[in-house]
């Protein structure tokens, strides 16, 4: 029971990385805040996580939105106190060439994947900082490195890195440590998204020539959330089978 009575916010947590991260974190004995604009599904993963016998609060809160992130983190402070881990997980892809891309999906992909996961980080880093403690576990891509027809999503998982990085020295000082994970090719609804052609193409120059199951990056996030991960901070972890290579 690592995460006893240990509070954890997952962003984006109705499907996918974040359901399943949310689920891991339940089980280890956390208490888990849920949240996601899909208020149906989000009902649904808040069942999966009373079954375990977890305490759990959702919260339908758009990301990208201050007003919105501030309301969800202010009801986190009052109905439990605190607030341990915060995984920025919510994100989303609106694929286009650049010379199609609309500015509606440059700006939708910006908003919610970096404007969302700062306004997400500030919060809950004016909580941490007062704490003395605390986790922040952000979801970049190995997009970040450029990907065709991916601008928006390439600039916005770069984006995350930067913003890790500056994090983990400002927060440093109050205990609280910051780190991205950087994921392949992963098997949820988003990468459901892609055509099979597609696909195999990702997959060619991946040295473990597979898809990633969203169990087998949970085991990284709630490493990066826990006590054996306390001398780490700054840290951008791939976690796709080899994809990329430091
Ligand atoms: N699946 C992959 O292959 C892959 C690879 C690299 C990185 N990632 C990243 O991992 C994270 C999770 O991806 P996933 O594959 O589970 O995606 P997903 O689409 O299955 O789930 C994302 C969840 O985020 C929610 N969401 C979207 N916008 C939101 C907002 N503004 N506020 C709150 N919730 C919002 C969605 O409703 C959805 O439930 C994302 O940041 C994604 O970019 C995924």
């Amino acid at each position: 029971m690592e995460f006893k009575d240990k509070v954890v916010l997952v962003t984006g947590s109705a499907q996918g990385i974040g359901k399943t991260a949310a689920i891991a974190f339940a089980r280890e004995g956390g208490i888990v805040v849920l949240n996601d604009v899909n208020k149906e599904l989000l009902n649904e993963t808040e069942r999966e996580v009373e079954k375990i016998g977890a305490k759990c609060l959702s919260v339908v809160a758009n990301t990208a939105v201050l007003s919105e992130v501030e309301g969800m983190f202010n009801r986190v402070v009052e109905q439990f106190g605190r607030l341990d881990v915060l995984v920025n997980n919510a994100g989303i892809t609106r694929n286009g060439f650049i010379h199609k891309m609309t500015e509606q999906q440059w700006r939708q992909v910006i908003d919610v994947n970096l404007t969302g996961v700062f306004f997400c980080l500030q919060s809950a880093a004016k909580i941490m900082r007062n704490a003395g403690r605390g986790r922040i576990i952000n979801i970049s891509s190995a997009a970040r490195f450029g990907n065709m027809g991916q601008v928006n999503y390439s600039a916005s998982k770069a984006g995350v890195v930067g913003l890790t990085r500056t994090a983990a020295r400002e927060l440093a000082s109050k205990n609280v440590l910051v780190n991205a994970i950087s994921p392949g090719p992963i098997n949820t609804e988003m990468l459901q998204a892609v055509p099979e052609k597609a696909l195999q193409k990702i997959l060619a120059p991946i040295p473990l020539n597979r898809v990633g199951e969203p169990e087998e990056l949970c085991n990284l996030i709630l490493f990066l959330a826990s006590e054996k991960a306390s001398y780490i901070t700054g840290q951008v972890i791939n976690c796709d089978g080899g994809w990329f290579m430091a």
